[in-house]
């Protein structure tokens, strides 16, 4: 638990002592994460949009053999999805993606053909029933926040966050019935859109009637003091738990966040044909000057899987996708989740501290 104290009606809404909400992120979060940020006294999340139901429910018992603190699982509803990505037809491969392929194999790693499952919405419906099993008290909503989910989740008592990157998703999701939303601005990691952090929240305050969490480029405490004075009651902070030695990712990719500079990121739609931001490297640059060769998603994901999952398996530094938020260029050490989450709270109650000495007002 933090030593400091930082508490906002969020905490009361989601029985967690501080306003911290570490971020789902695909392939990084699993159980060893998500327990160390719930146990430190904030929210952990498991993301469970691409593990099978069968990982899932294992992430989740790991959880909760570590603590009884809060938990959010982070599912994906996309509505407009193919059931199996193997009944989606390739023509031809992308030139650049048969060049990373080549120079791939030429470091020695075999890029072997993937079952890639991921984003279904009967896939969706199956992990929440897990959730639903293990009483998980939060789920987080990704691609969208249909109203029957959201149903389902109060119906056994789960609380829910819909993570959105525009007013228009925002408001959807609130009339669905969402307890949080959580805007993430552009600066974001992952999938991403194309507004600001700063303007996005000021929008969805306008006319949220739930608490709304901020996130995207969040990496220390002095962001998350003039997010909260801005009006959000919280923050969701994914890059910055990756550089933790709980996250499920390899050393090179921690490394690359650490050692990331100013205007080291891009928002393409390489990675799987939706805007992702993402650290440059070889990965990044062989698709440069080939944006007509992007396919439209879902076509992209499944083209690049097999390079994609090898490339990552194999942790190689520049060769390998590293999904990363604008922040990335703050992050300066590797540092247990629970320390990172302590020292936020530190930052931000020291921040939110020194504005009388700072700021005249009256
Ligand atoms: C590696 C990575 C994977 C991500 N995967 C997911 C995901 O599976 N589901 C999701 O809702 N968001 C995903 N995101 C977005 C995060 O939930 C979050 O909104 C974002 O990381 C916040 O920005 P930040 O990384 O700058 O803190 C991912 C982000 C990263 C960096």
């Amino acid at each position: 638990m933090a030593n400091k104290k930082l508490r906002t009606p969020l905490c009361d809404l989601l029985n967690i002592e501080v306003p911290i909400l570490q971020a789902g992120m695909g392939g990084v979060a699993f159980g060893p994460l998500a327990a160390a940020v719930s146990k430190a006294g904030g929210l952990g999340t498991i993301a469970a949009i691409s593990p099978t139901p069968a990982r899932v429910e294992e992430e989740i018992k790991l959880v909760r053999s570590i603590t009884d603190k809060p938990l959010c699982v982070d599912i994906g509803f996309p509505a407009r999805a193919p059931k199996d990505l193997s009944e989606v037809q390739l023509d031809k491969m992308p030139e650049p993606l048969e060049r990373l392929q080549k120079e791939i194999e030429e470091l020695g790693v075999e890029v072997k053909p993937v079952d890639d499952q991921a984003m279904s919405i009967e896939d969706a419906k199956e992990k929440l029933e897990i959730c639903f099993r293990h009483k998980v008290e939060v789920v987080a909503c990704a691609l969208g926040t249909p109203k029957w989910a959201v149903e389902a989740c109060h119906e056994n008592g789960a609380k829910v966050i819909s993570v959105v990157g525009s007013a228009r998703h925002a408001r959807s999701a609130i009339r669905n019935g969402a307890d949080v939303v959580v805007v993430q601005g552009t600066e974001g990691g992952g999938h991403t859109g194309d507004v600001g952090l700063n303007t996005l929240l000021a929008e969805v305050l306008e006319f949220a009637t739930v608490p709304v969490v901020a996130a995207g480029g969040i990496v220390n405490g002095a962001q998350i003091a003039g997010l909260l004075t801005a009006g959000a009651q919280g923050v969701w902070v994914g890059t910055r738990f990756i550089a933790t030695p709980e996250s499920s990712v390899g050393p090179n990719y921690k490394q690359s966040i650490v050692e990331a500079d100013y205007d080291q990121t891009i928002r393409s739609l390489l990675f799987d044909g939706l805007y992702v931001r993402q650290i440059k490297n070889r990965y990044t640059e062989v698709w440069e000057g080939h944006e007509d060769e992007m396919l439209p998603y879902p076509l992209q994901r499944k083209a690049q899987g097999p390079v994609r999952f090898a490339a990552a398996a194999a942790d190689l530094k520049d060769h390998q996708a590293l999904p990363a938020g604008q922040g990335s260029s703050v992050i300066r050490d590797i540092l247990p989740a629970g320390a990172v989450l302590e020292r936020l709270v530190e930052e931000t109650v020291a921040q939110l501290s020194s504005l009388q000495n700072r700021v005249q007002f009256g």
